[in-house]
C-alpha cells in the first residue's frame, strides 16, 4: 500500500489533519486500533475555542456544531462563596466559546472523511514505524488477521498519548508534571445546571459545573487521583458536589448518574515534535489538566500547521514550515501549558499547602475578580490564543 500521508490514530488530530490534507487535494491513510464504536463513544471533555470552531465551520463541518452546540460568552469563578461572572465575550471584543463534546466531533469528521471515500482502517493492530530517517518511511501493522505494510512520504503520529509514535524521536525530551489531584467526572440525567460553566475553589476541593444536551449534564469534583471510583456511590457524589458550589441563592438540581470515572492530571510537553519524516502531533506529543479546556483546541492547532507544511512541500517542494513545525506548534503549546497549569493551580486545594500558601491563593483568585487586566488575561487564554508562525523576535505588541 502507498499514500502521501500515513497517518496513526483517528483521535481529533489524526482526523482533521486527514481532512485538512483532503481539501488541499494531498492523500492521506487513517490507521486506527479501536473500532469506529468506541472512538465514536468515548467521553472527553467538551469545550471548543473560538479557533477551534471557526476552523471546523471553514472547512465544512460544523454544521451539526452549529445546530447542537452552545455557544457561551463567559464562564463563573467561585471561591469563598462568592461567584464572579467572567464577561470573555465583552473582554476578548468578541470571542466565545462552544460548548460541544469531543465525540460529536469525531462523529463529523469521520463521517466527513468516509462521504469523501477517505481511507480509514478500524481496529488494526501492532502498528510500528520504519525508515523514518529516509524519503519513504513505512508503517506496518496488521488488520483482518493479515499484515500490511503502507509506504508514505511522511507519517503523521496521532496516536495519543500512549501510542508508538513519541518514541521514536531518539533526542526528546520529556517536560513532566504529575499533579496531587484528581478529577471524578460524572454523566448525570439533569436539567442544565446553570447557563454558563462554574469553576470554583472549596475548602474541600475545586468542581466544575459543565453540560452537554438540555437532558444530560457533566459535572466533576477533585478528588484522590488514586481514589478508587468505587468509594464513591451517587449519593456521596451529589453531597460532595453541592457542598462545594450551592450558594445561598443557587441549588444544584440532581438525577440519576449514568457514568462515573477518576482521571489523573499531568501536564506534559515533548520537544521536539518530529524527526526525519516523523511529526507528532496532539495528545501524543503534550498533555495539559483539563482545568484549562485545552486538550482538543491544542490538537488542532498543531495539524494545521503540520498541513500547511506538508502543503508547501507538494506545491514548492521546499520543507520550511515542515521544518519550523516543532518551533511554531510549541510557541502556542507551551502558552496554554501555562494557562493550564495557571488555573488547575489557581483553583485545586493543595492539602500540602501551609495556610499562607492558601492564603495566597485565595488572594489570587480575589485579585483576578476584581482586576480588568486579569480577566482580560484570563478570558484571552481561555478563548484561545493565536497560532504565532513568525519567530517571537518579530512580533511587536
Ligand atoms: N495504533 C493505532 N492507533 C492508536 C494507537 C496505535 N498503536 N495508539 C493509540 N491510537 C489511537 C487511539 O485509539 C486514539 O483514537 O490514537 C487516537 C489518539 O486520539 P486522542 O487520544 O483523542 O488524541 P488526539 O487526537 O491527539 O486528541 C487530543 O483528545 O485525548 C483527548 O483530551 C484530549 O482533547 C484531547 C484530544
Ligand atoms: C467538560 O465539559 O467536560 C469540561 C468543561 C470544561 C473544562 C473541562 C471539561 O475545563
Amino acid at each position: 500500500m502507498k499514500t502521501q500521508v500515513g497517518i496513526i490514530g483517528a483521535g481529533p488530530a489524526g482526523l482533521m489533519l486527514s481532512h485538512l490534507l483532503h481539501l488541499e487535494g494531498i492523500e492521506s491513510v487513517v490507521l486506527e486500533n479501536r473500532s469506529r464504536d468506541e472512538i465514536e463513544g468515548t467521553i472527553r471533555a467538551g469545550v471548543l475555542e473560538q479557533m477551534t470552531v471557526d476552523l471546523l465551520n471553514e472547512t465544512g463541518v460544523g454544521e451539526r456544531m452549529m445546530r447542537e452546540g452552545h455557544i457561551h460568552h463567559g464562564i463563573e469563578l467561585q471561591y469563598n462563596g462568592i461567584r464572579q461572572r467572567v464577561n470573555m465575550h465583552e473582554l476578548t471584543e468578541g470571542k466565545s466559546v462552544m460548548v460541544y463534546p469531543q465525540h460529536e466531533v469525531i462523529k463529523d469528521l469521520v463521517a466527513a472523511r468516509l462521504e469523501a471515500s477517505g481511507k480509514i482502517y478500524f481496529s488494526v493492530s501492532d502498528v510500528s514505524l520504519h525508515d523514518i530517517e529516509t524519503t519513504s518511511p513505512k508503517i506496518r501493522f496488521k488488520h483482518d488477521g493479515g499484515e500490511e505494510e503502507l509506504v508514505c512520504d511522511f507519517i503523521a503520529g496521532c496516536d495519543g498519548f500512549h501510542g508508538p509514535s513519541r518514541k521514536m524521536i531518539p533526542d526528546r525530551v520529556e517536560n513532566q508534571k504529575i499533579y496531587p489531584y484528581g478529577w471524578l467526572g460524572i454523566l448525570a440525567e439533569t436539567p442544565i445546571a446553570n447557563p454558563e460553566l462554574i469553576y470554583a475553589n472549596h475548602d474541600r476541593g475545586f468542581a466544575l459545573i459543565s453540560q452537554r444536551t438540555p437532558e444530560i449534564q457533566r459535572h466533576y469534583i477533585q478528588v484522590d487521583p488514586n481514589d478508587d471510583i468505587a468509594n464513591w456511590s451517587d449519593d456521596r457524589i451529589w453531597t460532595e458536589l453541592k457542598a462545594r458550589v450551592e450558594t445561598d441563592d443557587w441549588k444544584l438540581p440532581d438525577g440519576p448518574i449514568i457514568q462515573k470515572n477518576i482521571v489523573a492530571m499531568r501536564s506534559f510537553v515533548c520537544e521536539p515534535m518530529q524527526h526525519g519524516r516523523l511529526f507528532i502531533a496532539g495528545d501524543a506529543a503534550h498533555i495539559v489538566p483539563p482545568t484549562g479546556a485545552k486538550g482538543l483546541n491544542l490538537a488542532m492547532g498543531d495539524v494545521q500547521v503540520l498541513s500547511r507544511g506538508i502543503q508547501e512541500h507538494y506545491q514548492t517542494g521546499r520543507n520550511d514550515m515542515l521544518d519550523r513545525y516543532s518551533e511554531i506548534a510549541l510557541r502556542r503549546i507551551w502558552k496554554a501549558q501555562r494557562f493550564s497549569w495557571w488555573m488547575t493551580t489557581m483553583l485545586h486545594r493543595d492539602y500540602s499547602h501551609s495556610s499562607f500558601e492558601r492564603g495566597i491563593q485565595i488572594s489570587e483568585l480575589d485579585y483576578v475578580c476584581t482586576s480588568r487586566a486579569a480577566l482580560t488575561s484570563l478570558s484571552e487564554n481561555y478563548v484561545g490564543l493565536p497560532l504565532e508562525w513568525e519567530s517571537a523576535s518579530k512580533i511587536k505588541v
